[in-house]
């Protein structure tokens, strides 16, 4: 099959780093033909987080209806696909081992070449899916469930890491913060919706700043400071108002991304900017990152929230630049639960 005289690349991709079964099928690295994910959320509910046994477990059952109904969906047999790509890290080991297998399994039963990516690289990557026109360099706010990075995006494949969070992840303190006030998990989407009906006025939370690194960033103190908050009003027999706990939670969280963001693009002098990862899916922080950016004169990219949370279509698009760049992994692949970005 061709295009303007160029082959066309058929990727399939498997993605299991945490508790999302999910395969893909993406055309020249930017047209998604299929996008499978299997969710474990609700299973994971019951015990109020991710449970890694239960995940390595689950993905085993899944992985196989996954793949098949992501090549069917995209019309293809294996056969077709001209590689075959997986997460190998970061993740939870057990969870990854499983799709790594899986895709090493494949790809040399098929003869295909095999592509290890990176997870964060994958969340980057989600940005090129419905922006045609973006195209490195660019700086990316990811911001996950285990991830917090501020990166300069070089070129395809080449990431600076700027700054990282000094210890909880942004999605993390959510997910934390919706247990105190009894959410439930996962947290993100529940602060969100509570939010809507709070004053994010009503109580300031900290915004931390990390001393040596302008752009690290450090998330536990503002969610001990709603815990702190949580107990004085326990303490006080002062009635607690979730609504107001959440929006001024992630007012304080928003304001901390959003300022390093616009710090790292003034000095940088890079005029786009993208967001990735779960709590990329926050309206409150997509609209805070288009006010700023608009202000600026920076262009603001951001994927749709079904790219945001974890799916394979992203890891075959950051596939797709490795293997133009004829970066493929051999049959000793592993997974790497604590794989560093731009390692490879
Ligand atoms: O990227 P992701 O699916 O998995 C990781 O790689 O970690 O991110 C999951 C994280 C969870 O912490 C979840 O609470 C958060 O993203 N999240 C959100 C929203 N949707 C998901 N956080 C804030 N607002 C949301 N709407
Ligand atoms: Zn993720």
């Amino acid at each position: 099959m061709e295009t303007n005289g160029q082959r066309d690349v058929y990727i399939l991709a498997i993605e299991s780093s945490c508790d999302e079964t999910a395969a893909a099928v993406v055309k020249n690295g930017r047209e998604v033909l299929s996008n499978i994910i299997s969710s474990q959320i609700d299973l994971h509910t019951l015990y109020g987080g991710v449970v890694p046994e239960i995940a390595s477990r689950k993905h085993i059952e899944r992985i196989n209806q996954v793949i098949e109904e992501a090549l069917s969906e995209a019309d293809m047999a294996l056969n077709d696909v001209d590689a075959v790509a997986v997460t190998y890290g970061p993740g939870l080991v057990g969870a990854l081992l499983v799709g790594v297998a899986e895709a090493k399994a494949i790809a040399y039963a098929a003869k295909k070449p095999l592509i290890g990516v990176h997870h964060i690289e994958g969340h980057i990557s989600a940005n090129y899916i419905e922006n045609k026109d973006l195209e490195p360099p660019f700086l990316c706010l990811v911001v996950s469930g285990g991830h917090t990075h501020l990166v300069k995006v070089s070129d395809y494949g080449y990431y600076e890491i700027l700054g990282r969070t000094r210890d909880d992840a942004a999605g993390e303190a959510f997910d934390k913060v919706a247990r105190a006030i009894g959410l439930g998990y996962p947290g993100g989407p529940k602060i969100e919706k509570t939010a809507k009906e709070g004053n994010p006025n009503a109580i300031e939370f900290p915004r931390a700043k990390v001393a040596d690194n302008p752009y690290d960033f450090s998330f536990s103190g503002v969610k001990s400071a709603v815990l702190n908050y949580i107990n004085g009003c326990h303490m006080k027999n002062i009635p607690i108002v979730e609504a107001d706990i959440a929006a001024a939670f992630q007012k304080a969280v928003t304001d901390v991304l959003v300022e390093h963001a616009m710090t790292a693009a003034k000095e940088f002098r890079i005029d786009k900017f993208a967001i990735a990862g779960g709590v990329a899916s926050n309206q409150t922080l997509r609209s805070s990152m288009a006010e700023a950016c608009e202000k600026r004169g920076i262009k603001f990219y951001y994927p749709s929230p079904i790219f945001c949370t974890d799916n394979a279509a992203m890891i075959g698009t950051a596939a797709y630049y490795e293997y133009l760049a004829g970066k493929t992994d051999g049959w000793d692949l592993n997974a790497v639960p604590n794989l560093k970005l731009g390692e490879r």
